[in-house]
This record gives C-alpha cells, structure tokens and sequence, in this order.
C-alpha cells in the first residue's frame, strides 16, 4: 500500500484496458472504498450500479462520453429519498466517487470520472431500470490499464492559494 499523499498526487485518469477482469473483492474493496466517503450529516444518500458485460457495452452506447473498453464499472446514483438535507446528495455522490478512483488507483487499476449529461438520464434510467428517486450522477469505468503510469506532474499552484481572504 503506497502512502496516501503518493496515491492522490499519481492518480491520472486511465481510458484504456487490458480485457482481464477484476476479482470481486477488489470491486468490493471499491465499493467499501466508496462507501466511507463524508457525507453531509452522514446521510450517505448514494447507491452503486456495477456494470459489466452486455449491460456495461449498452451503456457506453447511452453515455457516449464514456471510454470504451473497460472490464468493469461502476455507475455512482444519488438517492434522493436518503438526502435528509435536501440538495446534498450530489455532494455525497462526488465525495464518494473520489473514493472510488483513489482506491482504484491504490490497487494498481486505473479509472476516470466520467459524467452523465442530463440528456442521457431517462435512457440510462430505462436501460438499468432505476426508480425515479436515485439520480445517476458518475461512471467511473475501471480495469488494468494498458500503458504504464505517467509520473505525476505536480499541479500546485500558488495563485490559487489566499491566505485570510483574497
Ligand atoms: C465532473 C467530472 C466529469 C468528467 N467527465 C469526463 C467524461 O465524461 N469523459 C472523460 O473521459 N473524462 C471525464 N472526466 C475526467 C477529466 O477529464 C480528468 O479528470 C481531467 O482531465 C484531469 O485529468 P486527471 O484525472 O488525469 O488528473 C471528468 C472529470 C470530472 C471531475
């Protein structure tokens, strides 16, 4: 296990695969992974749809800004019965996506964020057969990457930075 500042800072997104799967208990350390993301007053107003085979080649049709290719994936979902809050769960589900691709990464996998445009919800909706309430918000495909890892490029940026205001 690398150190944890090592895995955020060499963490790139990865849009090509090996076809080789990954064993279901890294998919579920993932999931584990996802699962203990912050949440606004713990709601934890998400929901996980793992992808794999026909149903994962159907929905990168749908989601066409979605690479190709990946053995597996998962589909991060707000539920918006679960946000207590009302309006927090897009904030769970992103935390909770971060997750995902640090813990892909960590295993030696590789993944990236991809988003779901509106236009596509009601067809992926269909496709998967989600309730009205849970909203799909991210797929992260994920699997063994095909070329090695870039080295990380260091993205600090001192401009950005205000110390006690503007
Ligand atoms: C909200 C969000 C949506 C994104 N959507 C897509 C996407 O639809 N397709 C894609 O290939 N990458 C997508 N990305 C990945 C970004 O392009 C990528 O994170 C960014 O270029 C920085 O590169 P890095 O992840 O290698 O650091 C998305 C990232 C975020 C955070």
């Amino acid at each position: 296990m690398k150190n944890m500042l090592d895995v955020i800072v060499s963490r790139r997104s990865v849009r090509k695969w090996k076809p080789d799967a990954v064993s279901d208990g890294d998919i579920k350390d993932i999931l584990e992974a996802a699962m203990n993301a912050p949440s606004a007053v713990n709601e934890q107003a998400w929901q996980f749809v793992v992808l794999t085979g026909k149903i994962l080649e159907d929905f990168v049709k749908i989601n066409a800004n979605t690479p190709k290719g990946s053995p597996v994936g998962i589909l991060v979902c707000g539920d918006k019965k679960l946000d207590k809050l009302g309006g927090f769960y897009v904030h769970d589900c992103c935390a909770a996506t971060q997750n995902i691709l640090l813990a892909v990464h960590a295993k030696g996998l590789g993944g990236v964020w991809t988003a779901i445009f509106p236009n596509a919800i009601p067809e992926v909706g269909r496709l998967l057969n989600l309730p009205d309430h849970v909203h799909p918000l991210a797929f992260v495909p994920f699997g063994y990457p095909v070329s090695e890892r870039t080295k990380p490029a260091s993205r600090y940026d001192e401009t950005k930075v205000h110390r006690n205001g503007w």
